[in-house]
């Protein structure tokens, strides 16, 4: 890291101090994002980790929802994040008015009301009109102790769905969302990968899509992988999930080796690295000046928070 990155997170960490800020980072944000943070997780760790601090001030360096996660469960609290527009592609593949008519449509076809189960990946909207929300980290406990014969509805990720489907032997309805970096994943690089480091374990998000999945010996969380890679005796490791979980990996491993599955390239699209652009948009400039003006300021309307929070609590108590 040169020294003008050092000197600003140096600027960034007294800031927050003296404004009794806490920096909360996920995962996939830049190296230097996760270098200013006071908590480093994923998404459910982060939401555990909000409703346990007493600053005055929350930032949140992810995305969207994250802050308006937080928001939702620390009404009190002033919640900024660094980007308004860091957005999910996944949490815009499922918006609240077309959730409402997939409940109505088919809740007719049974005389049993469905349970909606979300993923954190969603809007608040989706959320107020959801039962319970679940992460990466919690989905199978958490639909494992839902009644063997409920009816459930699960949103928006397609590919975390059916692999909760397929661990739990459920048949969830499934939405048909999906992240565009997960999904993007390239199955024949992967393939390539395996043969020219054989024995190396797979690591992949369920984000991923079945087939990337099919070939992978570890499915979780970045909390998860992260752990794995620490507590695995192998030396090497292949990975299928947002390159930015990696820094945490060599930081955590710096005698291991990462390696990163590439996306598929699609004539003229697609890039040559698995980032999330949303996380880029965090960027140190940026999470300075939001410190110091004390915006962008998170807000939901409180019908909306009211609604949400019940589903977001429901996933905290059965995590
Ligand atoms: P987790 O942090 O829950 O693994 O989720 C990954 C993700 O895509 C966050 O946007
Ligand atoms: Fe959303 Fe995918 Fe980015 Fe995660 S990696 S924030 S699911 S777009």
């Amino acid at each position: 890291m040169d020294l003008n990155k050092k000197e600003y997170i140096d600027k960034i960490k007294k800031l927050a101090k003296e404004k009794n800020a806490v920096i909360f980072a996920h995962y996939y944000t830049r190296p230097e994002i996760q270098e200013c943070a006071d908590f480093i997780g994923d998404s459910l760790a982060l939401a555990q980790q909000a409703t346990r601090v007493s600053a005055d001030i929350l930032v949140m360096c992810g995305v969207h929802f994250m802050g308006e996660t937080m928001k939702i469960l620390c009404p009190e609290k002033k919640v900024l994040i660094p980007d308004m527009n860091a957005g999910c592609s996944l949490a815009d593949s499922c918006k609240a008015e077309d959730l409402k008519q997939f409940i109505i449509k088919n809740s007719q076809l049974t005389d049993k009301k469905p349970i909606v189960v979300s993923y954190v990946n969603t809007s608040a909207d989706v959320k107020a009109l959801t039962d319970i929300v679940v992460t990466s980290s919690n989905a199978k406990k958490i639909v494992d102790q839902l009644p063997k014969d409920a009816k459930i509805i699960f949103g928006p990720d397609y590919n975390l769905g059916s692999y909760i489907n397929s661990v739990t032997g459920r048949e969830m309805i499934l939405w048909n969302g999906a992240c565009h970096v997960h999904s993007r994943f390239s199955l024949e690089a992967l393939l390539k990968l395996k043969a020219e480091n054989p024995g190396v374990e797979v690591l992949a998000h369920p984000e991923c899509k079945a087939p990337i999945l099919a070939q992978s010996d570890v499915i979780g969380s970045t909390k998860a992988l992260l752990e794995h890679t620490i507590q695995s005796p192998a030396k090497r490791f292949i990975i299928a999930t947002e390159s930015g979980i990696l820094y945490e990996m060599q930081k955590a491993c710096p005698d291991k080796e990462f390696i990163p599955v590439p996306p598929e390239v699609t004539e003229g699209v697609g890039c040559s690295c698995n980032e999330c652009e949303y996380m880029r948009m965090n960027t140190l400039d940026k999470l300075y000046a939001c410190l110091r003006d004390e915006q962008p300021e998170m807000h939901v309307a409180k019908e909306t928070a009211e609604k949400a929070v019940s589903s977001i609590q429901r996933m905290l108590q059965m995590s």
